[in-house]
């Protein structure tokens, strides 16, 4: 199995490119930039029989200020991979967000539940997701949240944890929000999942992927410093004190459905955030 991976040098790309070894074929932002059609044409020549598009502009505020750009990655560059993901007949992996939700739920989302984007970031991945579906002949919708890994987020200057140690380690103040609540996930278990995925080729559709269970900010915060041991200076914020220029979705965490039925289960956030930060070396 030859796996084309695009972004391979972001947070989860890195992390998806290390977990599948020999079989990953890593494609950064330098090789292939998926809102250039004519930059794909290296798939052309690669034929492999997965593609993960992992690519996207995703710094939610900015999108904000900046639609066209957002769109052209995460919508039209969806489009393109489908297109020369069908041409060589690849399965096409869009990795998707919680962010297609609006919140208001107030319990886990599955799979059926409808997507109702309340900002331009959403918007546009849930375009990306329609994009998957109604062009590909094979195809995987995979939404994640809140990701942690060693890479960081590039697209984003680093992942909340590395932010918020770093600010410790430099002894500031922290303020989190405790009304905001998500799936924190853990990049590499992602990873190996989708490994799995592939090795089992399930029905084709959308698939939640995050590690079990929810929590918010500020909680996932204080259990990283109670793991690490650390005496920050952490205190809980409300989300509208923020002035954000994006709405966020306060409710967005995530059910595994699909995963559970095939006998799949991510392990709970606080296990990976345990293992994350040894990766780190932020604990023993
Ligand atoms: N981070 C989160 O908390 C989170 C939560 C839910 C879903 N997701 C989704 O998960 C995916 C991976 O996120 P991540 O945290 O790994 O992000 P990341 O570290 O920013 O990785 C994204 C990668 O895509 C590349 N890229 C950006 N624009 C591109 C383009 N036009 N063409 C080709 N490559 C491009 C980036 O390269 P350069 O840096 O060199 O530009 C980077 O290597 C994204 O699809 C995101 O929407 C992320």
């Amino acid at each position: 199995m030859r796996v084309a991976v695009i972004g391979a040098s972001g947070q989860l790309g890195s992390d998806i490119v290390f977990v599948l070894g020999d079989d990953a074929i890593p494609l950064t932002h330098q090789d292939v930039d998926v809102t250039d059609a004519s930059s794909l044409d290296v798939i052309r020549d690669l034929k492999p029989d997965v593609i993960v598009n992992t690519a996207a502009y995703h710094k939610v505020d900015e999108c904000e200020l900046n639609p066209l750009k957002t769109f052209n990655v995460n919508s039209v560059g969806a489009l393109n991979v489908a297109k020369i993901a069908n041409e060589v007949d690849a399965i096409n992996i869009y990795i998707s967000t919680d962010f297609v939700f609006d919140g208001k739920k107030g319990r886990p989302y599955n799979e059926d539940d409808q997507p109702n984007p309340v900002n331009v970031y959403g918007l546009s991945k849930y375009i990306g997701e329609i994009v998957t579906r109604n062009y590909s002949r094979k195809y995987y919708i995979i939404r994640l949240a809140s990701l942690f890994g060693v890479k960081g987020a590039r697209g984003k200057g680093g992942n909340f944890i590395d932010k918020i140690t770093e600010k410790a380690r430099r002894g500031e103040p922290i303020r989190v929000v405790d009304d905001m609540i998500m799936s924190p996930t853990y990049t590499k278990d992602v990873a190996r999942m989708l490994k799995k995925l592939l090795e089992l080729r399930p029905e084709y559709g959308v698939y939640h992927m995050v590690n079990e269970g929810y929590c918010s900010w500020y909680e996932l915060a204080k259990t990283v410093f109670e793991i690490i041991g650390w005496d920050a200076d952490i205190k809980p914020i409300k989300t509208r004190d923020l002035n954000l220029v994006a709405r966020r979705p306060l409710f967005s965490a995530l059910e595994n459905r699909r995963l559970h039925k095939l006998g799949f289960r991510m392990r709970p956030w606080r296990e990976a955030l345990k293992e994350y930060l040894v990766e780190r070396g932020l604990v023993k």
